[in-house]
Protein backbone atom coordinates (compact mmCIF):
# COMPACT_ATOMS: atom_id res chain seq x y z
CA UNK A 1 0.00 0.00 0.00
CA UNK A 2 1.28 3.62 -1.04
CA UNK A 3 1.35 5.75 1.88
CA UNK A 4 0.87 9.60 2.46
CA UNK A 5 0.67 12.36 5.24
CA UNK A 6 -1.67 15.31 5.13
CA UNK A 7 0.16 18.01 7.04
CA UNK A 8 -3.17 19.99 8.77
CA UNK A 9 -2.10 21.55 11.56
CA UNK A 10 -0.03 25.22 12.18
CA UNK A 11 -1.47 27.85 13.51
CA UNK A 12 -3.17 29.81 10.29
CA UNK A 13 -1.85 33.22 11.53
CA UNK A 14 -2.32 34.85 8.38
CA UNK A 15 -6.00 33.85 8.34
CA UNK A 16 -6.19 35.46 11.90
CA UNK A 17 -9.22 35.86 13.37
CA UNK A 18 -10.83 32.82 11.58
CA UNK A 19 -7.95 30.57 12.38
CA UNK A 20 -8.76 31.60 15.86
CA UNK A 21 -11.74 29.27 16.57
CA UNK A 22 -11.49 26.43 13.80
CA UNK A 23 -7.70 25.12 11.54
CA UNK A 24 -7.63 26.56 8.62
CA UNK A 25 -7.83 23.45 6.19
CA UNK A 26 -11.36 22.93 7.70
CA UNK A 27 -12.52 26.27 6.47
CA UNK A 28 -14.42 26.62 3.11
CA UNK A 29 -13.07 26.63 -0.22
CA UNK A 30 -16.17 26.92 -2.73
CA UNK A 31 -17.90 24.38 -1.92
CA UNK A 32 -15.62 22.58 0.37
CA UNK A 33 -13.34 22.05 3.24
CA UNK A 34 -10.10 23.11 2.07
CA UNK A 35 -8.66 19.44 3.19
CA UNK A 36 -10.56 17.86 0.56
CA UNK A 37 -8.58 19.52 -2.22
CA UNK A 38 -5.61 17.98 -0.58
CA UNK A 39 -6.97 14.60 0.31
CA UNK A 40 -8.51 14.23 -3.17
CA UNK A 41 -4.64 14.14 -4.75
CA UNK A 42 -3.78 11.49 -2.86
CA UNK A 43 -6.26 10.02 -3.57
CA UNK A 44 -6.14 10.28 -7.17
CA UNK A 45 -2.60 9.77 -7.62
CA UNK A 46 -3.12 6.46 -6.20
CA UNK A 47 -2.21 6.65 -2.65
CA UNK A 48 -4.46 4.48 -0.58
CA UNK A 49 -2.93 4.68 3.08
CA UNK A 50 -3.14 8.30 4.84
CA UNK A 51 -2.31 9.56 7.80
CA UNK A 52 -3.82 13.12 8.44
CA UNK A 53 -1.98 15.32 10.90
CA UNK A 54 -3.93 18.26 12.38
CA UNK A 55 -3.50 20.21 16.34
CA UNK A 56 -4.84 18.35 19.01
CA UNK A 57 -8.11 20.44 19.75
CA UNK A 58 -8.97 20.23 16.19
CA UNK A 59 -8.56 15.92 16.21
CA UNK A 60 -12.37 15.25 16.60
CA UNK A 61 -13.53 17.30 13.58
CA UNK A 62 -11.21 16.14 11.01
CA UNK A 63 -11.76 12.32 12.26
CA UNK A 64 -15.66 13.27 12.37
CA UNK A 65 -15.51 15.39 8.76
CA UNK A 66 -13.06 12.12 7.22
CA UNK A 67 -15.14 8.82 8.51
CA UNK A 68 -18.51 10.88 7.32
CA UNK A 69 -17.35 10.79 3.73
CA UNK A 70 -17.13 6.45 4.19
CA UNK A 71 -14.38 6.55 1.47
CA UNK A 72 -13.98 2.85 0.21
CA UNK A 73 -10.55 1.11 0.00
CA UNK A 74 -8.94 4.10 1.21
CA UNK A 75 -7.66 3.99 4.84
CA UNK A 76 -7.54 6.97 7.17
CA UNK A 77 -5.46 7.43 10.06
CA UNK A 78 -4.70 10.23 12.13
CA UNK A 79 -2.27 12.10 14.67
CA UNK A 80 -1.83 15.50 16.18
CA UNK A 81 1.20 17.99 16.76
CA UNK A 82 1.05 19.99 19.86
CA UNK A 83 3.08 22.96 17.79
CA UNK A 84 3.50 24.28 14.37
CA UNK A 85 7.33 22.60 14.70
CA UNK A 86 7.79 23.05 11.09
CA UNK A 87 6.52 20.96 8.06
CA UNK A 88 9.34 18.39 8.44
CA UNK A 89 8.52 17.14 12.02
CA UNK A 90 5.37 15.24 9.94
CA UNK A 91 8.01 12.45 9.25
CA UNK A 92 8.86 12.29 12.98
CA UNK A 93 5.22 11.63 14.32
CA UNK A 94 4.42 9.79 10.97
CA UNK A 95 7.35 7.51 11.75
CA UNK A 96 5.35 4.39 12.76
CA UNK A 97 2.57 5.23 10.29
CA UNK A 98 5.51 5.07 7.17
CA UNK A 99 7.25 1.99 8.53
CA UNK A 100 9.16 0.86 5.59
CA UNK A 101 7.55 2.12 3.14
CA UNK A 102 8.49 5.73 0.73
CA UNK A 103 6.25 8.89 1.65
CA UNK A 104 4.26 11.45 0.06
CA UNK A 105 3.66 14.60 1.86
CA UNK A 106 0.82 17.06 0.97
CA UNK A 107 0.14 20.46 2.43
CA UNK A 108 -2.93 20.51 3.66
CA UNK A 109 -3.86 23.94 2.35
CA UNK A 110 -1.90 23.02 -1.13
CA UNK A 111 -5.10 23.08 -4.11
CA UNK A 112 -3.54 20.96 -7.18
CA UNK A 113 -5.59 21.01 -10.35
CA UNK A 114 -4.30 19.23 -13.43
CA UNK A 115 -6.78 15.81 -15.43
CA UNK A 116 -3.67 14.34 -15.97
CA UNK A 117 -1.74 14.62 -12.62
CA UNK A 118 -1.55 11.02 -11.93
CA UNK A 119 0.59 10.62 -14.99
CA UNK A 120 2.80 13.80 -14.00
CA UNK A 121 3.24 12.57 -10.89
CA UNK A 122 3.59 8.75 -11.20
CA UNK A 123 6.58 9.20 -13.93
CA UNK A 124 8.78 10.21 -11.10
CA UNK A 125 7.71 8.92 -7.51
CA UNK A 126 8.64 5.25 -8.41
CA UNK A 127 12.40 6.38 -9.17
CA UNK A 128 13.99 4.19 -6.16
CA UNK A 129 15.66 6.30 -3.29
CA UNK A 130 15.03 9.90 -4.92
CA UNK A 131 13.18 12.33 -3.28
CA UNK A 132 10.92 14.65 -6.03
CA UNK A 133 9.83 17.88 -5.68
CA UNK A 134 6.84 19.99 -8.17
CA UNK A 135 8.11 23.49 -8.91
CA UNK A 136 6.00 26.56 -10.57
CA UNK A 137 7.11 29.91 -11.71
CA UNK A 138 5.09 32.72 -9.69
CA UNK A 139 4.87 36.25 -9.51
CA UNK A 140 5.97 36.60 -5.48
CA UNK A 141 8.90 33.73 -5.03
CA UNK A 142 9.73 35.68 -1.76
CA UNK A 143 7.27 34.19 -0.13
CA UNK A 144 7.39 30.56 -0.98
CA UNK A 145 10.76 28.29 -0.98
CA UNK A 146 13.07 29.24 -4.11
CA UNK A 147 14.57 26.83 -6.29
CA UNK A 148 17.30 28.20 -8.04
CA UNK A 149 19.42 26.08 -10.81
CA UNK A 150 22.95 27.19 -11.28
CA UNK A 151 26.15 25.79 -12.95
CA UNK A 152 26.98 24.66 -9.66
CA UNK A 153 23.91 22.89 -9.29
CA UNK A 154 20.83 23.21 -7.46
CA UNK A 155 20.08 26.11 -4.58
CA UNK A 156 17.27 26.26 -2.18
CA UNK A 157 16.32 29.14 -0.02
CA UNK A 158 13.52 29.32 2.04
CA UNK A 159 11.31 32.63 1.62
CA UNK A 160 14.70 34.76 0.51
CA UNK A 161 13.89 38.92 0.54
CA UNK A 162 16.05 38.83 -2.57
CA UNK A 163 14.64 35.89 -4.38
CA UNK A 164 17.47 34.59 -7.44
CA UNK A 165 14.68 32.90 -9.67
CA UNK A 166 10.86 32.62 -9.62
CA UNK A 167 11.09 29.17 -9.49
CA UNK A 168 9.27 27.86 -6.19
CA UNK A 169 8.73 24.25 -4.27
CA UNK A 170 5.01 23.51 -4.13
CA UNK A 171 3.19 21.58 -1.37
CA UNK A 172 3.91 18.25 -2.48
CA UNK A 173 6.69 16.28 -2.04
CA UNK A 174 7.47 12.72 -2.46
CA UNK A 175 10.72 11.14 0.23
CA UNK A 176 12.12 7.57 0.39
CA UNK A 177 12.19 6.37 3.59
CA UNK A 178 15.37 7.70 4.87
CA UNK A 179 13.55 10.69 5.06
CA UNK A 180 12.61 9.65 8.79
CA UNK A 181 16.40 9.30 9.75
CA UNK A 182 16.91 12.44 7.48
CA UNK A 183 14.47 14.36 9.95
CA UNK A 184 16.05 13.81 13.59
CA UNK A 185 19.17 16.05 11.82
CA UNK A 186 17.72 19.07 11.20
CA UNK A 187 18.29 21.89 12.91
CA UNK A 188 15.59 25.33 14.57
CA UNK A 189 15.77 27.66 11.82
CA UNK A 190 15.33 31.56 12.98
CA UNK A 191 11.54 30.98 12.03
CA UNK A 192 11.81 28.81 14.97
CA UNK A 193 10.41 25.84 13.22
CA UNK A 194 12.57 23.10 11.24
CA UNK A 195 12.38 23.90 7.56
CA UNK A 196 11.41 21.89 4.10
CA UNK A 197 14.09 23.02 2.13
CA UNK A 198 16.82 21.89 4.31
CA UNK A 199 15.45 18.48 4.23
CA UNK A 200 15.06 19.01 0.38
CA UNK A 201 18.92 20.50 0.69
CA UNK A 202 20.18 17.26 2.29
CA UNK A 203 18.97 15.20 -0.79
CA UNK A 204 20.39 17.96 -3.60
CA UNK A 205 23.49 17.01 -2.14
CA UNK A 206 23.03 13.39 -2.30
CA UNK A 207 22.51 13.91 -5.75
CA UNK A 208 19.10 12.36 -5.58
CA UNK A 209 16.58 15.09 -6.33
CA UNK A 210 14.02 15.33 -8.90
CA UNK A 211 12.67 18.46 -9.94
CA UNK A 212 10.02 17.89 -11.58
CA UNK A 213 7.80 21.26 -13.39
CA UNK A 214 4.10 21.80 -13.01
CA UNK A 215 3.57 23.52 -15.97
CA UNK A 216 0.26 23.55 -16.85
CA UNK A 217 -0.94 22.82 -13.34
CA UNK A 218 -3.15 24.71 -11.41
CA UNK A 219 -1.54 25.53 -8.35
CA UNK A 220 -3.33 27.39 -5.52
CA UNK A 221 -1.50 27.94 -1.86
CA UNK A 222 -4.31 29.54 0.35
CA UNK A 223 -2.19 30.58 3.18
CA UNK A 224 -4.04 34.31 3.33
CA UNK A 225 -7.12 35.76 3.00
CA UNK A 226 -6.31 37.02 -0.97
CA UNK A 227 -5.31 33.61 -2.01
CA UNK A 228 -8.39 31.76 -0.54
CA UNK A 229 -10.89 34.16 -1.91
CA UNK A 230 -8.67 33.38 -5.32
CA UNK A 231 -8.57 29.82 -4.90
CA UNK A 232 -12.54 30.11 -4.42
CA UNK A 233 -13.22 32.08 -7.52
CA UNK A 234 -10.85 30.31 -9.87
CA UNK A 235 -12.94 26.56 -8.37
CA UNK A 236 -15.89 28.18 -9.03
CA UNK A 237 -15.23 29.07 -12.73
CA UNK A 238 -13.93 25.85 -13.51
CA UNK A 239 -17.03 24.13 -12.17
CA UNK A 240 -19.93 26.73 -14.05
CA UNK A 241 -17.51 27.19 -16.99
CA UNK A 242 -16.28 24.25 -17.61
CA UNK A 243 -17.87 21.45 -15.36
CA UNK A 244 -14.69 20.53 -14.01
CA UNK A 245 -15.16 19.83 -9.91
CA UNK A 246 -11.89 20.19 -8.21
CA UNK A 247 -11.45 18.42 -5.11
CA UNK A 248 -14.00 15.79 -5.59
CA UNK A 249 -14.02 12.60 -3.34
CA UNK A 250 -16.90 11.12 -4.80
O1 LIG B 1 2.96 26.08 -0.25
C1 LIG B 1 4.29 25.78 -0.55
C2 LIG B 1 5.22 26.36 0.51
O2 LIG B 1 4.86 25.75 1.76
C3 LIG B 1 6.71 26.08 0.18
O3 LIG B 1 7.10 26.82 -0.97
C4 LIG B 1 7.59 26.48 1.35
O4 LIG B 1 8.91 26.09 1.10
C5 LIG B 1 7.11 25.77 2.64
O5 LIG B 1 7.85 26.17 3.76
C6 LIG B 1 5.64 26.10 2.89
O6 LIG B 1 5.53 27.49 3.17
P1 LIG B 1 4.24 28.11 3.92
O7 LIG B 1 4.59 29.44 4.46
O8 LIG B 1 3.08 28.06 2.99
O9 LIG B 1 4.05 27.09 5.11
P2 LIG B 1 2.99 27.19 6.27
O10 LIG B 1 3.70 27.55 7.52
O11 LIG B 1 1.82 28.03 5.84
O12 LIG B 1 2.50 25.68 6.40
C7 LIG B 1 1.95 24.97 5.32
C8 LIG B 1 0.87 24.02 5.83
O13 LIG B 1 1.39 23.10 6.79
C9 LIG B 1 -0.31 24.71 6.52
O14 LIG B 1 -1.48 24.01 6.13
C10 LIG B 1 -0.07 24.53 7.99
C11 LIG B 1 0.71 23.22 8.05
N1 LIG B 1 1.70 23.15 9.14
C12 LIG B 1 2.73 24.04 9.15
C13 LIG B 1 3.70 23.95 10.13
C14 LIG B 1 4.87 24.91 10.14
C15 LIG B 1 1.59 22.17 10.10
O15 LIG B 1 0.63 21.36 10.07
N2 LIG B 1 2.55 22.08 11.07
C16 LIG B 1 3.61 22.92 11.12
O16 LIG B 1 4.47 22.77 12.03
Amino acid sequence: MRKGIILAGGKGKRLHPITKVISKQLIPVYDKPLIFYPLSVLIKIGITDILIICVPTDLKIFKKLIHDLRLKNIKISFKSQKKPNGLPEAFKIGKKFIGKSDVALILGDNIFYNKDLNSIINKYIYEKNTASIFIKKVKKPNEFGVITKTSRGINIEEKPKKPKSNNVITGIYFFPNDVCKKVVKLKFSSRGETEITDLIKIYINENRINLVNLKNTIWLDTGNPDNLLKASNIIYKLKKNKKISVGNLD
